[in-house]
């Protein structure tokens, strides 16, 4: 079992919960089975999450119950700003299918990244963005390329980035990409 490189999931929540600077507001962009969404729940004050998919929204309800904490949205992320007005301090994304749902409903790289440039503008300042990516199927390949592309292209006096990625494992193992705001 290994404490550091074990999980890319566990490694984002363990970045989050040292590194983000102010824990009022959260942004889960992909619910799935919700393990985001109750980590955050754990640190943030408050915190929004998005799936297309209405049966990850009832599955979240019907396992953790409704509460005023967390505002689930079935919508696509790409329209996160027709949402959200105020500034979020974290912004978490974990791509690709619900694990154990149907393979078919993925995240699309050029919604992901539509997305991701309204992420940046409404992340706080001290914030971070997670974006763990899984590579192994052709659509999470051509994402990854352009998530690539996009965020290898930040400024770097406002934006830190940095990838997580295993060298000895799988060449398709998945990766992990952390934005931190200035
Ligand atoms: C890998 S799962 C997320 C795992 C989840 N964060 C967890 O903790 O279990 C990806 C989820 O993204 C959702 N999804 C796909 N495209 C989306 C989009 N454009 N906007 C929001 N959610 C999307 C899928 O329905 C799926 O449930």
């Amino acid at each position: 079992m290994f404490n550091y490189v074990g999980d890319i999931s566990e490694l984002s929540h363990h970045i989050i919960r040292n590194f983000c600077m102010n824990k009022n507001y959260a942004v889960d962009a992909t619910l799935g089975n919700g393990y985001d969404t109750v980590f955050l729940y754990s640190l943030f004050k408050k915190i929004t999450a998005f799936d297309i998919q209405q049966e990850a929204i009832e599955s979240f309800k019907s396992n953790y119950g409704n509460n005023d904490t967390v505002d689930l949205i079935c919508d696509s992320h790409s329209n996160i700003d027709k949402y959200i007005k105020e500034k979020a301090d974290c912004i978490m994304y974990n791509l690709g299918y619900w694990p154990g749902g149907n393979k078919d409903i993925t995240t699309m790289a050029y919604s992901t990244l539509e997305s991701l440039k309204k992420a940046l503008i409404l992340l706080n300042s001290g914030g971070i963005i997670s974006i763990a990516m899984y590579v192994g199927h052709n659509e999470g390949e051509k994402e990854e390329a352009f998530i690539m592309d996009f965020v290898e292209n930040l400024p770097k006096n406002i934006y830190g980035v940095m990838l997580h990625k295993y060298l000895n494992r799988s060449k398709i193992s998945p990766r992990l990409i952390i934005i931190e705001k200035k």
